[in-house]
């Protein structure tokens, strides 16, 4: 399979820390352009990470006729108009998490993919990291007996007022940030929607952000709880209890890529009882989400991530965001 030549669209932190580095030890990509709002921030990370083009604007990379792809790591506002014009400019879309603000900012996006003919997908890492993959499978193959609940967390602590988290007008926000993969992650594992959700959440008084929130996601027959925070202790756990036996998905969402990942199944209802540790040979998640992206193009398969999911996913967030406002339940 030839190297999928990738541009990246801003010098953010994710990308320079993790995808970058992610993309150039991966089996299918190569790194080729990087474009920022600042040409000399552009070619500092170009030479520090071995990428061949450095722009000083997105569009300089969405003109590249070499670029096939693009990797889009900008706020959470500029995720739609970014993907809508580089699937404009015929580059298949790798946008991150969240898709966009809303259901319907994000709705857009299916008709562009259609116009277009381009792939766009979420980088939603989670969705293909073997951990996850495994955690699906014991849960769909009855090793848990019925699936009943569900219980997540997912928190750390982030009070700079100039990252992009704590800005409201630009789609800062725990429930978009954070929130949105225990949702991720019950939906597919449960492999369906819940019916009605309902949440609480609490906002800074300065930056006005949601930093707190805690979430039930009725599935008729199985719940999902989550909490989240942005002002909390870090820690992250996804927690899956049957009827006979009880998962956790030790590092949830931040998994290592330097030592397996470990799922741990407990099946002895003694309380304090040892679980079997399920462990997950190690991967760099952003790398498996790469090739698993390029090889679905290049294979003309059906994307890992569909954008209808995406979709999906946020229709969940929006109807909990409803609740916390209207102190209600919100059917999907
Ligand atoms: N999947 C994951 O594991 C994961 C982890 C962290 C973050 N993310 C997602 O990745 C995205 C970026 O997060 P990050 O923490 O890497 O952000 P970041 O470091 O703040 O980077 C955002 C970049 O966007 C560009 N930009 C354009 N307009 C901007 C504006 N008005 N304000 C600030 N920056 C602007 C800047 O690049 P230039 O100056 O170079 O143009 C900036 O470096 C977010 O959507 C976040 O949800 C995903």
């Amino acid at each position: 399979m030839a190297a999928f030549r990738w541009g990246v669209l801003s010098t953010a932190k994710i990308a320079t820390t993790k995808v970058i580095p992610a993309i150039r030890g991966s089996e299918h990509g190569q790194v080729t352009a990087i474009g920022s709002r600042d040409g000399a921030r552009a070619s500092e990370v170009a030479e520090e990470l071995g990428i061949e083009r450095a722009y000083d604007s997105y569009e300089q990379v969405l003109e590249d006729p070499d670029i096939e792809g693009v990797y889009i790591p900008l706020p959470n506002h500029l995720h739609v108009p970014w993907t809508v014009r580089a699937a404009e400019a015929g580059k298949h879309v790798l946008c991150e998490k969240p898709i966009g603000l809303t259901t319907s900012d994000a709705e857009t996006l299916l008709e562009v993919a259609d116009r277009t003919g381009v792939r766009i997908q979420e980088a939603f890492m989670v969705r293909t990291h073997p951990q996850w993959l495994r955690a699906r499978d014991l849960v769909s193959s009855g090793e848990i007996g019925e699936l009943r609940a569900i219980q997540g967390f997912f928190s750390y602590h982030n009070t700079d007022a100039d990252d992009i988290r704590n800005q409201a007008d630009i789609g800062g926000g725990g429930m978009l940030d954070i929130g949105c993969y225990p949702v991720t992650t019950s939906r597919f594992v449960l492999e369906r929607e819940p019916e009605r959700v309902c949440a609480v959440v609490d906002r800074d008084p300065q930056t006005l952000i949601d930093r707190l929130g805690s979430a039930i996601l009725d599935f008729s027959g199985t719940t999902a709880t989550f909490t989240y925070g942005t002002q909390s202790f870090p820690y992250q756990r996804m927690t899956f209890v049957g009827t006979s036996a009880r998962l956790d998905v030790e590092i949830p969402f931040n998994a290592p890529a330097d030592r397996p990942c470990r799922l741990l199944l407990t099946r002895d209802p003694s309380p304090g009882a040892e679980p079997e540790v399920i462990e997950v040979p190690v991967c760099d998640q952003y790398a498996v989400a790469a090739d698993a992206f390029v090889a679905s193009i290049r294979r003309d398969e059906p994307p890992p991530v569909p954008l209808e999911d995406s979709i999906a996913n946020m229709r969940v967030l929006d109807a909990l965001m409803r609740s916390a406002e209207k102190a209600s339940w919100q059917t999907i």
